[in-house]
């Protein structure tokens, strides 16, 4: 295609630091001549960005490279090329395997090697590529960075050395990495310049991130970079994700008290209610540990919104197990939270016990944890009512004269309100509330400006 621009589709599966790598692919590719689109139908390259965490996300891979085939073998019958690439931790975990289950596969790129794509592209690097490369992955990085809307993910953090017995990120991402607070500090400068109002810090463990500060201070923790982060100015919010309890430090709590502009939602995973399944995860604390961790925090921000993973029917979980997990969740109160059937991964532990869980006992259980913390995200939610919250506006909502944004605590508003407030943050009188949505009314002020 001499001259012409190609065009990239790129499918994102998993979790955030997945969307962070996919939208540096874009910006990585972006310099090669490719444009994003949004389908796969006339690209000249398919990524797929795949995740490895549960049985089903690995498997859906397998089923769009399927599809995907067909596409292809179509494409080539009118003379039209297309290149698919795995990319992300199912790429990671298969490798060469990736390209013997399905040959239609071109490129096989790990998360801390996908840099490597534009030189495999142009046939001057091998198309497999697996190391934990990740210091030349953000060199590489850094200074692509291009923002789309007031929001952006900044990846901080990489990998796991905590190898809870259930979970692949150790193996897929590799050992903990911290990215230089440098780095770090110009990538979300950058953003900012190109009006983000509100950055994420992200990792698998960003609450482990530990680094120089960008001046040769020794010892910063997350705390001290998001003090640091917080003196820029229009940078108005930051949010950190996913955090471990092992991890939560006194210096990150006392930002929760002392940076305004450090927004009270918490994501801390606990997965299991009862010590002996916490043991059995290999999780590294206790209930105990965990309930003064959040005790202290709640001390430092009364109000912030907690949220969590839980994991139901890990080997060896009895009733009374469970029944553990249940109360746990009633003792803390989680604004939001994600939930799992326990899923046997490949080479974990957990997947070596004989005494797994029956899969109608997962159900089971996951059915009444997921209409306890139902009932809690509800609750928290109509409590708003009636509150005047910030809200950041990030998009158009899905009806006329509809826009959408987020309060501090990351729940979704939706307001009637002139497009010209995406970007602002705005306060809103919280009228109504949902399962996962809040509604409510610009206050007049903001209603004159706009
Ligand atoms: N680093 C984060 C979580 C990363 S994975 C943490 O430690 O909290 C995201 C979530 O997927 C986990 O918190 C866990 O709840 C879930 N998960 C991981 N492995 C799983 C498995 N084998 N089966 C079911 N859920 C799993
Ligand atoms: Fe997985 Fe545990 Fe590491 Fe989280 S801390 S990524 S659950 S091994
Ligand atoms: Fe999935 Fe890899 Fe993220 S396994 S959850 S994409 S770290």
């Amino acid at each position: 295609m001499t001259g012409s621009k190609k065009r990239v589709y790129i499918k994102t599966f998993g979790c955030q630091m997945n969307v962070y790598d996919s939208a540096q692919m874009v910006n990585l590719l972006g310099e090669e001549g490719y444009d994003e689109v949004s389908t796969a139908e006339n690209a000249d390259l398919v990524v797929l960005n795949t995740c490895h965490i549960r049985e089903k996300a690995a498997e859906k891979v397998y089923s769009d490279l399927g599809r995907l085939r067909q596409l292809k073998e179509a494409r080539a019958d009118k003379g039209e090329a297309m290149q698919i690439a795995v990319a992300g931790c199912v790429a990671q975990a298969e490798g060469a395997e990736m390209q013997r289950r399905a040959p239609v596969v071109d490129f096989v790129v790990g998360p801390q090697s996908y840099q490597r794509l534009p030189h495999m592209l142009s046939g001057k690097s091998d198309p497999l590529a697996t190391d934990f490369a990740v210091d030349e992955k953000f060199e590489h990085l850094a200074k692509k960075r291009a923002a789309n809307g007031p929001t952006a993910f900044v990846t901080v953090q990489e990998g796991c050395d905590k190898f809870c017995s259930f979970c692949v990120v150790p193996y897929t991402r590799g050992a903990e990495h911290s990215r230089s607070a440098e780095e770090i500090i110009a990538e979300v400068r950058a953003l900012v310049r190109h009006g983000v109002r509100e950055v994420t810090l992200l990792g698998q463990n960003v609450n482990a991130w530990a680094a120089q500060g960008p001046g040769g201070e020794a010892d910063w923790g997350l705390g001290e970079l998001i003090t640091h982060l917080a003196q820029i100015e229009e940078l108005a919010r930051i949010r950190y994700t996913t955090s471990h309890p092992r991890d939560m430090d006194e210096r990150l709590i006392a930002a929760h008290r002392d940076i305004d502009a450090l927004m009270p939602y918490l994501h801390l995973p606990v997965q299991a209610g009862s010590d002996a399944v916490l043991k059995a995860m290999n999780r590294g604390h206790t209930m105990d540990t965990y309930y003064r961790l959040i005790d202290t925090i709640r001390a430092a921000r009364s109000d912030i919104a907690l949220s969590g993973d839980f994991i139901v029917g890990f080997p060896g979980e009895t009733d009374a197990d469970f029944e553990a997990t249940l109360q746990a969740i009633r003792n803390v109160g989680y604004a939001s939270a994600y939930s799992f059937k326990y899923s046997r991964r490949p080479g974990t532990p957990g997947a070596k016990r004989d005494d797994q869980v029956p899969e109608a006992v997962k159900v089971e259980r996951l059915t009444i944890l997921q209409d306890l913390l139902l009932s809690q995200q509800v609750a928290f939610n109509e409590a708003q009512i009636g509150k005047t919250l910030p809200v950041l506006f990030d998009k158009k909502g899905r009806h006329e004269g509809q826009i959408c944004g987020r309060s501090p605590y990351l729940q979704s508003v939706y307001v009637q309100g002139s497009a010209s407030l995406i970007g602002s943050i705005t306060d809103v009188n919280i009228t109504g509330a949902g399962r996962n949505a809040l509604t409510g009314n610009l206050v007049q002020e903001a209603l004159a400006q706009a």
